[in-house]
């Protein structure tokens, strides 16, 4: 969000300090536009609070438009403040008359006018009233647009299938890392649990010629990912963990990508309603302490390695002690990577 750029045909700089004096004044009504369009001036507070607010670990902020958990701030926002539409008539003068980005925004959208522009680019007519329906519903926006970005990289996503996270991009830089130092003439990469196939495809496109794999134990999750995966020639198939990869790949994979479910069973219910309405449980639930499926992956993919040879699994920082000692116990060599901006942590095991 601290990125977004400021869109042409922005305030002037007159304006702005005007503008920056009248919200300093006065808590802002208008959180959504105001993160967009300044800011420089709102988010710190704003990013401070939601991350105050965030219940768990696992799956908030950062899909195309961080709608989810923005949504809570905006509301309480409005309801502690009368609104202030000279500013937004002054500062946003094309929103007030636009059917889409009202409903939108009626619907607590947080992001409406950029939403407005991704669902406009995508149908108009009956086709952008269906999807702005289904968006008002609910649903995931990337559910409704047909596709997810994960480090700029577009990928097609189905409803019901998990949208990628911003913050698995700390994976995808690292794996990448990795494979372009493998000394294979072609490395091979796996992607269990792959979705989407989000993470391998990126991995691949930025390695270059690697021979890729994919599994998924949702038939809907591997339709996504053989379409996705189709432009660097990877295959996906449908299966649980390891056992959905061809034998001949035993003792040959140079990197591992897993960004398996890893919330405790607990905690799903806290996740927000866009993933605990509209992604399957099994995409989420890591079983009573999270790490269910990530000690699987460990102990199962360690015999599928090159020597070197690694496997990345994202966690939440809590989990870390618990997953290096499942490394360890898979006679792996496990370290740590962060990355506070993503509010991210890949663990990497390696092979002896
Ligand atoms: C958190 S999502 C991650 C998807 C993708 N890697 C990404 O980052 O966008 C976890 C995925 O694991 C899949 N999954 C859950 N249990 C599995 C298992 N035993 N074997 C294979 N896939 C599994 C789910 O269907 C879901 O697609």
């Amino acid at each position: 969000m601290t990125d977004t750029p400021v869109p042409s045909g922005s305030p002037s700089d007159a304006a702005d300090d005007d503008v920056a004096r009248r919200l300093r004044a006065a808590e802002p009504v208008h959180a959504d536009d105001e993160t967009r369009i300044l800011p420089s001036q709102t988010d710190d507070d704003v990013v401070r609070r939601l991350r105050a607010a965030e219940p768990v670990h696992a799956d908030d902020e950062t899909r195309i438009l961080p709608s989810q958990t923005d949504d809570d701030v905006v509301r309480r926002l409005r309801a502690a403040e009368p609104v202030h539409a000279d500013d937004e008539t002054r500062i946003l003068p094309s929103q007030a008359d636009d059917g889409v980005v009202r409903r939108l925004r009626a619907a607590g959208c947080v992001f409406a006018e950029d939403e407005a522009r991704l669902l406009r680019a995508q149908a108009d007519g009956d086709l952008l009233d269906a999807l702005v329906t289904r968006r008002v519903a609910g649903e995931p926006l990337e559910h409704v647009l047909g596709w997810a970005e994960l480090a700029g990289v577009r990928v097609v996503v189905a409803p019901g299938v998990f949208v990628p996270r911003r913050r698995t991009t700390l994976m995808v830089e690292e794996a990448t890392r990795l494979a372009r130092a493998a000394t294979a003439p072609r490395p091979v990469v796996v992607d269990l649990c792959c979705g989407t196939g989000a993470v391998g495809l990126v991995v691949a496109l930025r390695t270059g010629d690697v021979e890729l794999h994919a599994v998924d134990v949702d038939p809907a999750a591997v339709r996504c990912a053989q379409d996705n995966l189709a432009r660097v020639g990877g295959r996906a198939r449908t299966g649980d963990l390891t056992a959905g990869l061809p034998h001949e790949l035993r003792g040959r994979v140079d990197v591992v990508v897993a960004n398996v479910p890893y919330v405790p069973t607990d905690e799903v219910r806290l996740l927000p309603p866009e993933s605990r309405l509209h992604e399957p449980v099994t995409a989420v639930d890591g079983g009573p302490d999270g790490l269910g499926l990530v000690r699987r992956v460990l102990s199962e993919a360690a015999s599928w390695l090159a020597r070197p040879g690694h496997v990345l699994v994202e966690v939440a920082a809590h989990q870390v002690p618990d997953a290096e000692q499942a490394a360890r116990a898979a006679d792996l060599v496990p370290r740590t990577v962060r990355d506070d901006d993503l509010d991210a942590v890949v663990l990497v095991a390696s092979a002896r």
